[in-house]
C-alpha cells in the first residue's frame, strides 16, 4: 500500500474501502473481507447507518487498531457545535474505538461552522487524528478554510474519470488539502465499466476498467475508496500498484472529463432540501 502525507503530517493510505449503501446487516462481513483482502483505510459516515458493523469488524479483527485508518463523517442533522460534539462521541462508541483517524463534515449545509469547531475540539482532545470536509465546492471550501484555525486535511468529492474536479484541485493545493474521491466508478453510471478508452488501456497491462480508473486517481495522489460487497472485486480494486499509466494514457483519460456531477448539483435547491431531509427519510 502507498500512503499520502496529510497537511498535519498524518499518513493516510492512498486506497481504501467505502461502505456507502452497504446494509447495516452486511457491513461487518464486508469490512472483515476488506481487511482480510488487505484494505486498511475504511470510509463510513453517520448517515450510512452502519458504523456499528464497522466497529464490530474492527473489534474482531486481528489487525491492530493503529494499522487501520478509519474515516467517518458528521451528518447535517448533527450540525452545530453542541450536537456535533455529542455525535462524535456516539460515533466513537459505535466504532468501538478511542479515536477516529479522519473526521469529515459530510455536506456543506446546516451550521457547519459549529460542526467544524466541535471537530477542532475533538482533534485537540486526541479523539481525532485529522479533520476535513466533503462536498465542499471551491467557494464554500475557501470561505471555511480562511475562517478556521485548523486547515482541512481532506476534501472528499465526487471524483472519477467523467468528473475530474480540476478547479477544485487548484484551490485545494493552496491549502495543502488532499483530494479524496468518492464514487471512483461513478457507481457504474455512464456505462463506466465498458468504457472503450479505459478498456483499451487496461488491455495493455492485463488490467480491468475498474483498475485503470483507480490507477488514474491514485497515480495523481488522489485517495480513492471504491465500494464492493464482493470479496473478489475488493481484491481486484486493491491490485493497482503494480503498473504505471504513461503520460499519453493519462491524457487520453483526461479527455473523458465532462466537468460535472453524474449524481446531483449542490446548488440545486431541490437537492439541498433532499440532503437536509435525508436522515428523516432514509434512516432504516
Ligand atoms: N462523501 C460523500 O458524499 C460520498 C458519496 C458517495 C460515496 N461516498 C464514499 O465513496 C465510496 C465509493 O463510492 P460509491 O459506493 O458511491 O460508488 P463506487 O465505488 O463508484 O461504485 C460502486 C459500484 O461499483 C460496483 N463495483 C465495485 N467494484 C467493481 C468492479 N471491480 N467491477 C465492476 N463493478 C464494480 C459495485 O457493485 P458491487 O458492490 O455489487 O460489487 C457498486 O455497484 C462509498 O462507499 C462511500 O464510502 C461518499
Amino acid at each position: 500500500m502507498e500512503f499520502i502525507t496529510l497537511n498535519n503530517g498524518v499518513q493516510m493510505p492512498l486506497l481504501g474501502y467505502g461502505v456507502y449503501q452497504v446494509t447495516p446487516d452486511e457491513c461487518e462481513r464486508c469490512v472483515t473481507d476488506a481487511i482480510n483482502v488487505g484494505y486498511r483505510l475504511i470510509d463510513t459516515a453517520q448517515a450510512y447507518y452502519n458504523e456499528e458493523g464497522l466497529g464490530n469488524a474492527i473489534a474482531k479483527s486481528s489487525v491492530p487498531r493503529d494499522e487501520l485508518f478509519i474515516t467517518t463523517k458528521v451528518w447535517v442533522s448533527n450540525s452545530g457545535e453542541e450536537k456535533a460534539v455529542a455525535s462524535i462521541d456516539e460515533s466513537l462508541k459505535k466504532l468501538q474505538s478511542d479515536y477516529i483517524d479522519l473526521l469529515l463534515i459530510h455536506q456543506p449545509f446546516g451550521d457547519y461552522y459549529g460542526t467544524y469547531r466541535a471537530m477542532e475540539k475533538a482533534y485537540k482532545a486526541g479523539k481525532v487524528r485529522a479533520i476535513g470536509v466533503s462536498n465542499f465546492f471551491p467557494d464554500r471550501f475557501v470561505d471555511l478554510a480562511e475562517n478556521v484555525e485548523i486547515k482541512p486535511a481532506v476534501n472528499q468529492m465526487e471524483t472519477h474519470v467523467f468528473n475530474q474536479q480540476m478547479n477544485t484541485r487548484e484551490v485545494l493545493t493552496e491549502y495543502e488539502t488532499t483530494l479524496e474521491s468518492w464514487g471512483p466508478f461513478a457507481e457504474g453510471k455512464n456505462d463506466f465499466f465498458t468504457n472503450e478508452v479505459l478498456k483499451h488501456i487496461g488491455e495493455q497491462y492485463n488490467k480491468s476498467v475498474a483498475q485503470v480508473a483507480l490507477r488514474f486517481l491514485v497515480q495523481q495522489g488522489i485517495v480513492a475508496i471504491p465500494k464492493s460487497v464482493r470479496k473478489e472485486r475488493m481484491a481486484e480494486n486493491l491490485d493497482v500498484f503494480d503498473f504505471v499509466l504513461s503520460q499519453d494514457e493519462i491524457e487520453l483519460i483526461k479527455a473523458l472529463d465532462q466537468k460535472e456531477s453524474l449524481f446531483l448539483s449542490h446548488t440545486d435547491p431541490a437537492s439541498v432540501k433532499f440532503i437536509l431531509e435525508y436522515d428523516k427519510t432514509m434512516r432504516p
